[in-house]
């Protein structure tokens, strides 16, 4: 596959898409656009192109990514629709929906996207969600670009709102879990960098086995606890903490939030 992207928007998130294409050896020659060009230094030594202009950029592409903030979209838009017309436009703008963007690009191929930052090392989960009017061989290459960052998982729209809310979100709130598990490494005496890494590896390595041997995570929970054991007294402290209804609650309240942007941005 080598289509000419353009990435409109080089912040954190298309920062994240931009280096994980060009770290994962995807062949076709990239754009990265954004306002300011000394943003986009960073980029160059990954091969990448760099611009200030949307429309120029949109027009030497063959797909192009999407990824400002929900309420520059339609702005974004507005300036390029006829460059897009009947290219594959990539929308990693949260909330936003197909429908919206349909009704600013009438006549571009439009797939919505929410990656996470896992992106940065090919490790995100992107869900995506296509318009009607997208083939399968559009889709085969959406598939291909979206692989290359991590797993991808094509879903009905109506979860896009739930999916923003666990895995888009996600890397904030487990963030959180690995900073309390290196903290209580300091608590019971570990040096920092040891605590740290211990905390975050083990993160990963739990996550790896749950996707890559298809596992229950009740199962890994039970493979750990022995008669007692040191996992088990954990485990008793942990079950009295209520950090699963806090954990259903945080992405309960997060989903409905991605709701509420949407109606007041006014993105129906
Ligand atoms: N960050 C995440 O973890 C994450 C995860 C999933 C989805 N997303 C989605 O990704 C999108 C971008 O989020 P982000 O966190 O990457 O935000 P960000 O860091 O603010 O990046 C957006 C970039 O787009 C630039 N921009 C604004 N208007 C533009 C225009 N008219 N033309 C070209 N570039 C323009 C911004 O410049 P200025 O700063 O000067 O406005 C900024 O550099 C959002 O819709 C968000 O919902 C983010």
């Amino acid at each position: 596959m080598n289509d000419k992207i353009t990435v409109i928007g080089s912040g954190m998130m298309g920062g994240a898409v931009i280096k994980s294409l060009a770290k994962g050896g995807y062949g076709g020659k990239m754009t990265a656009v954004d306002i300011v060009l000394e943003r986009l230094k960073e980029f160059e030594p990954l091969g990448v192109k760099t611009s200030t202009d949307n429309k120029k950029a949109a027009s030497d592409a063959d797909i192009v990514f999407i990824i400002v903030k929900p309420g520059d979209v339609a702005k974004v838009l507005a300036e390029i629709k006829e460059e897009i017309k009947g290219k594959l436009l990539i929308s990693v703008a949260a909330t936003a929906p197909l429908s919206f963007l349909k009704k600013h690009a009438a006549d571009a191929k439009i797939v919505r996207i929410m990656p996470n930052l896992g992106a940065l090392v090919q490790a995100a989960y992107t869900a995506y969600c296509c318009e009607s009017n997208v083939s399968v061989q559009e889709k085969e290459k959406v598939k291909t670009l979206l692989n290359t960052m991590g797993i991808c998982e094509e879903i009905d729209e109506k979860y896009m709102d739930a999916i923003t809310a666990v895995s888009g979100s996600g890397p904030g709130y487990l963030s959180i879990i690995i900073e309390a598990m290196t903290y209580a490494g300091l608590k019971v005496g570990l040096p920092r960098n040891i605590a740290l890494n211990c905390a975050a590896q083990t993160f990963m390595g739990t996550g790896k086995l749950i996707v890559d041997l298809h596992e229950d995570p009740a199962k890994i929970k039970d493979m750990t606890t022995t008669p007692g054991g040191t996992t088990i007294e954990a485990i008793y402290q942990i079950e009295q903490s209520q950090i699963r209804p806090a954990m259903i609650r945080a992405i309960e309240e997060a989903t409905k939030k991605s709701q509420a942007i949407r109606e007041k941005l006014k993105l129906e």
